[in-house]
Parts: C-alpha cells; sequence; structure tokens
C-alpha cells in the first residue's frame, strides 16, 4: 500500500449528485453541508419516510435559520430546498457520483448497507463512510469494488467543526483518495488522511479523555464535581457534556471499539451503557441550556 501522502488531484472524479444513506442527526447535518457547498442535487434515504421526512424537516429548518441570519439569500434557499430531495427508493441513487452513509454504527449493517447500495449505483460511483470508529476495510468487506469505499468521518456539530477525517483503507484507490480530498476542499473543510485504525486520529484521543472521565465516575466521583473539575480547563464543554452532543450511544460504542482493540489502554464502562439506554445526563431549559443533572441518569452512575 503506498504512503498516504497527497493523493493526484487530477484522478479526482466530479461529484455531480450525492447520495446520502441515513437521515439522523449526523446525515442531516452533512447533507446541508453537500447542498451547501456544492449545489448539487442531494438524496437522503432511510428505511422508511417517517425518517426521511425528520431529516428533511431539520435541514430546512437549518436553511430557513440561515436565511433569517442573513447568511443566504432567499434565491439561494429557494434553490437549496430545490436541490434536497428525500426518498425511501434507492433506485435514485443511480446517477449519483457520490454515496456516503451515516447510519447504525454496527458492523453488519453498514456492511449489509453498502452491499445492497453497489447494486445500485453506477461503476464509478465513489462510497464514503462517516464511521466514527470501525474498520473501513471491514465495512466494504461484501463490496465487490472495496477500492471505491474510503473513511469520510465529520465531526459534529458538522457546520461548526472545521475538520474531516479521510480513512485511506489497504483497498482504497488512489482516485477514491483524490475524490475524497477535493470534496473536503469544496465543502471547506481541513482534511486529514488518515490510516484506517480504530478511531482514526480524533477519536483515538477522544475516547481517551471520554473513558477516564467516565471512568472516574464509574469508581466513585461525582458528575457534579467531575463537571465542575474540568469545566475551568478552556474546554468548549466538559467530557460529559461532548458525550451528550455525539450521542450517548455512539460515545459508548466508540469506548467499546477503542476497548476491544486495545484493552489494556482503553476502559469499557457499564454506566455509559446504562446511561445510553436511558438518554441524557443532564437537564436543559427550552433553549437547550443546562440547568443540572438529570436525577435518574446520576442514580444509574
Ligand atoms: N448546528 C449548526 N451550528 C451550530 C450548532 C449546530 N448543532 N451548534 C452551534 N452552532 C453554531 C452556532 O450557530 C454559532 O454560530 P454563529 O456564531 O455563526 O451564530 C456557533 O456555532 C457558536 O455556537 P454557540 O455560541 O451557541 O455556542 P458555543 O460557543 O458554546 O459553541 C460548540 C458550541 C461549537 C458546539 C462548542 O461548544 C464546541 O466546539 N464543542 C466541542 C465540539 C466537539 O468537540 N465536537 C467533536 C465531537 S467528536 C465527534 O463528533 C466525532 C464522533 O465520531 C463521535
Amino acid at each position: 500500500k503506498r504512503p498516504a501522502g497527497a493523493p493526484d488531484k487530477a484522478l479526482a472524479k466530479p461529484v455531480t449528485k450525492v447520495g446520502i444513506i441515513g437521515a439522523g442527526l449526523m446525515a442531516s447535518q452533512f447533507a446541508l453541508l453537500f447542498v451547501r457547498r456544492l449545489q448539487v442535487p442531494v438524496v437522503i434515504t432511510d428505511l422508511d419516510q417517517a425518517r426521511v421526512d425528520k431529516g428533511l424537516d431539520y435541514i430546512r429548518g437549518e436553511i430557513a435559520t440561515l436565511l433569517s441570519k442573513g447568511r443566504i439569500s432567499p434565491d439561494e434557499s429557494n434553490r437549496l430546498n430545490a436541490l434536497i430531495h428525500g426518498t425511501t427508493d434507492k433506485a435514485e441513487f443511480n446517477d449519483a457520483d457520490w454515496v456516503i452513509e451515516a447510519v447504525f454504527e454496527e458492523l453488519g449493517v453498514k456492511q449489509d448497507v453498502f452491499a445492497e447500495i453497489e447494486k445500485h449505483v453506477s461503476e464509478t460511483a465513489v462510497l464514503a463512510t462517516n464511521t466514527s470508529s470501525l474498520s473501513v476495510e471491514q465495512i466494504g468487506a461484501k463490496l465487490a469494488h472495496p477500492e471505491r469505499l474510503v473513511g469520510f468521518h465529520f465531526f459534529n456539530p458538522v457546520a461548526v467543526m472545521p475538520l474531516v477525517e479521510v480513512v485511506n483503507a489497504p483497498a482504497t484507490d488512489e482516485a477514491t483518495l483524490s475524490t475524497a480530498m477535493v470534496t473536503a476542499a469544496k465543502l471547506k473543510k481541513n482534511a486529514v488522511i488518515t490510516r484506517d485504525t480504530p478511531g482514526f486520529v480524533v477519536n483515538r484521543i477522544l475516547a481517551k479523555v471520554l473513558g477516564e472521565a467516565m471512568h472516574a465516575v464509574d469508581t466513585g466521583t461525582s458528575f457534579e464535581v467531575m463537571n465542575r473539575a474540568l469545566d475551568p480547563f478552556g474546554l468548549p464543554m466538559t467530557p460529559f457534556e461532548l458525550l451528550e452532543l455525539v450521542g450517548l450511544k455512539v460515545g459508548a460504542h466508540v469506548l467499546d471499539t477503542h476497548h476491544a482493540a486495545f484493552p489494556d489502554r482503553f476502559f469499557e464502562s457499564e454506566n455509559l451503557h446504562g446511561l445510553a439506554e436511558h438518554g441524557k445526563i443532564f437537564d436543559r431549559d427550552g433553549k437547550g441550556k443546562i440547568t443540572g443533572f438529570d436525577k435518574k441518569a446520576v442514580a444509574i452512575v
């Protein structure tokens, strides 16, 4: 496998239509980014129409917010709304040249999603996964053409966080890598090419921080003491606020993946799984401001 230097930009394939699999929060956030920055048709899909509609509502709501803040013109708003489309019919992906997924973080689910999508897309379409920490090589295990699969990992909130990790799996070919780098630049993100290793670069470090924070709670330090102690450290968010931002289930999954890969270096947290089922750590007011700790969450710990 070649070293992960800058790929030849001339090999990048044009992206004239984007397909997005999954209409959850992460997928909806980057659907907006793709339509806004590439100005091409963007089709989002999910298991059922209700999920698709929820994603579309979020995107249209964000377009309305951009309009009300004066960040886009009424013409631009109309154009973006016309370019974004939702469906449960994957046949609409047949002329997409970039298809990216953000479905549930489970290897088998992602493998099946790509095996199915490969039946619909053209031979030249590039496939991308937004996995947080799974192996891109394994995600592509059921693909006939794994050389066209690349990791393309966004951070939450997508509109604000400047980084995309472009994961160079062993099979990824240079044209795919080049398309990913050129696409990231068009999205106005800073892209780094990473190895296909658990957590890539950022989540490997983040898993350490979040895992240590949960371990401190697991072993008897209260959420409140931890949160108050870490708040003045100049972090934009404490580890627990960050866990809520990325989603407690996603956070638990990231920690589990790291524990499985490096059991001597990463903790697994029973409490985090309990919290993930419960859904939250903090109480918040109607505007999302933290008002205290959720009593049931504290009881779980
Ligand atoms: N969507 C769109 N825009 C958002 C947003 C969202 N969800 N959340 C905040 N913003 C925007 C606001 O609109 C505002 O923009 P403006 O100044 O142009 O109006 C700007 O961000 C700042 O927001 P606020 O003033 O409301 O709040 P803060 O200054 O506290 O910033 C934050 C909020 C940017 C989320 C900041 O707390 C932060 O950077 N937190 C850390 C986030 C982080 O580390 N993310 C990585 C998580 S790891 C991950 O995603 C990987 C995964 O695989 C696990």
